[in-house]
């Protein structure tokens, strides 16, 4: 049974390693890797996703600095940072955690990130250079996914995969990746939401299914085909009062009824999270390695 399970985690330690190299060579030439964090207000999750990603920084060598705001926090404030960030050079990578806990100034604060510091593919010039096939910083899950699927051999290229979720985070820049003409993608896509009336009609037909939207239980054991693929992207705390901080994590699949009948399935936790942290690296590395580049051309 076990070897149905997608082990995000494997993959990982497999990436890092390698990154850990690229970080070798770079320090080599003097230069040390460098992501700025913002993380504005107290929100318990943002707060251990922010965390994660700052061990990980340390696990492969990238140097990591944050900036905490209160969640009451100006406009003018945030981007002061974010400015700040911009034109340190010992900062090569800028992660806004979202969300802000003012939604409002959220593409704001986006748009306010330099594009060639931008490692979460957030901003309007990457996510346009992205559509487009362009060279560009992907956006940390999407990423991910694609890179699980391709080293777990199962490439979506000639496959139809669902996408069932559409934030402009994971759903819509998943679909889009996996549309384009190449090594990770070239797959035929739908694209579910909330809008769609009758999710499990498309999903049926899925070689690939993945869930994207941040519920529970939203993909039910009779909305998969046997021999899918699933991939949950899901996170949700849900109360537990057996587990010590008084909830567990579960995605949006119903893992026990989904196992049975999948080819391979991510487990939450240990799928998709450490694949989306370890593509926040991977955009870190690539950003020195391109500032070195850009240096050594000039
Ligand atoms: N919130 C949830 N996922 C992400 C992510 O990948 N990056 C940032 N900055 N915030 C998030």
């Amino acid at each position: 049974m076990d070897n149905k399970l997608l082990d995000g985690k494997a993959i990982s330690a497999e990436m890092r390693e390698e990154l850990k190299v690229r970080v070798a060579a770079l320090k080599a030439k003097d230069v040390v890797p460098g992501l700025g964090v913002l993380l504005v207000g107290d929100d318990p999750a943002s707060r251990s996703y922010v965390t994660a990603k700052e061990k990980a920084c340390e696990h492969v060598g990238i140097h990591s600095e944050e900036v905490r705001l209160p969640a009451d926090a100006t406009r003018d404030m945030i981007l002061s940072v974010v400015n700040q960030y911009n034109s340190d050079p010992k900062i090569n990578g800028i992660l806004v955690q979202l969300p802000l806990p003012d939604g409002q100034m959220e593409q704001d604060v986006i748009a306010a990130i330099d594009p060639n510091k931008d490692v979460d593919g957030f901003t309007p010039v990457n996510i346009g250079r992205m559509q487009l096939g362009l060279p560009a910083y992907l956006p940390c899950t999407p990423h991910g996914i694609l890179h699980m699927l391709k080293r777990s051999g199962h490439s979506p290229a000639k496959k139809h995969v669902v996408v069932v979720g559409r934030s402009n985070i994971v759903g819509r820049p998943l679909a889009n990746l996996l549309t384009l003409k190449n090594a990770l993608g070239n797959a035929t896509v739908t694209l579910c939401h909330t809008g769609t009336p009758d999710i499990g009609v498309h999903t049926r037909q899925a070689d690939i299914i993945v869930a994207a939207a941040g519920r529970p239980n939203t993909i039910t054991g009779e909305m998969i085909p046997e021999g899918a693929v699933v991939i949950d992207v899901g996170v949700n705390r849900v109360e537990d009062a057996s587990k010590p901080r008084g909830y567990r994590l579960v995605g949006d699949v119903d893992f026990d009824a989904a196992l049975p009948k999948v080819a391979a399935i991510t487990p939450v936790p240990g799928g998709v999270g450490p694949m989306t942290i370890t593509m926040l690296l991977y955009n870190t590395v690539l950003a020195a390695e391109q500032v070195l580049e850009r240096e050594t051309a000039s």
